[in-house]
């Protein structure tokens, strides 16, 4: 798939994942609008690799629609969603649960791909196809003992794009998740030394690229691909559960 002259919304755009794959498609002659909270960020990165920028909180469903409107206004339509904007939680079970901490991770990780999806899927038919890409993360295929509120909102990403895929393949339109593992990006400022010091490899960004757009352009719909230090991206096959009959 040639992303030339393709319309590209992408979520979390101003930083990490969404600005180095804003940045790839740019360079490919997408048009590419970058949708973010990081006002200055935003606009700076847009600036610098020939994007557009629009305010969007993916939190607010409103925000999702008004930053399709604005792509499909500067550009004539959308071809490809990268519902990517994500935070890590600060928030634990019981001891370190809170509240709003809790909110905002289910609200930003799990409600901002299900607006986005809701505000996409409409454009994209008016288009005649597109492709929507989550970023859901390995913590969306595997368990997370250290940060259950993060596995459970990217597991849910995971379990919605599944679902989702078939059914709007039907109109051309594919669903897809990509679940990197550990990279290089401010979200994990945090625990980056402890995990070196665990001698954890941390994944280059341009390698996570290299997965989010060959996802984009794949033909499959409702599939995960992980993203692993040392492996190519791939799709994550998962078991089927046996039919209620089989002995
Ligand atoms: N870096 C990793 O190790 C890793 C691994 C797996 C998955 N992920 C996921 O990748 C995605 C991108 O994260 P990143 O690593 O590039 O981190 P990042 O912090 O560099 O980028 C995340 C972006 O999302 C934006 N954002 C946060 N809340 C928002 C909101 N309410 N509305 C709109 N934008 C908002 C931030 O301003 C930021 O620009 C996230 O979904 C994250 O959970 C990251």
């Amino acid at each position: 798939m040639s992303f030339s002259e393709k319309v590209v919304l992408i979520t979390g755009g101003a930083n990490g994942f969404g600005q180095a794959t804003g940045a790839r498609l740019a360079g490919e002659g997408a048009h590419v609008v970058l949708a973010d909270i990081e006002e200055e960020a935003g606009r700076e990165t847009a600036d610098a690799i020939g994007a557009e920028f629009v305010h969007c909180d993916v939190r607010d469903p409103e925000a999702s629609l008004a930053a399709v409107d604005f792509a499909v206004r500067e550009f004539g339509g959308l071809d490809v969603a990268f519902l990517n904007a994500g935070i890590s939680t600060g928030c634990g079970l019981v001891e370190t649960f809170d509240l709003e901490l809790y909110r905002r991770a289910m609200q930003v990780n799990l409600d901002g791909v299900v607006f986005g999806i809701n505000a996409a899927v409409p454009a994209m038919r008016r288009r005649g196809g597109g492709s929507i890409v989550a970023t859901a993360s390995l913590a969306g295929l595997t368990a997370v003992p250290f940060d259950p509120i993060y596995a459970a909102n990217k597991h849910g990403v995971v379990g919605l794009v599944r679902s989702a895929g078939p059914v709007y393949a039907l109109e051309s339109i594919r669903v897809n998740a990509i679940c990197p593992g550990f990279a290089d990006t401010r979200i994990i400022d945090g625990f980056k030394a402890g995990l070196e010091s665990e001698g954890i490899p941390i994944i280059e960004v341009d390698h996570v690229v290299d997965g989010i757009v060959d996802l984009m352009a794949s033909p499959d719909s409702g599939v995960c691909h992980f993203v692993q230090a040392g492996h190519e991206p791939q799709e994550f096959r998962f078991r089927n559960i046996p039919g209620p009959r089989d002995n």
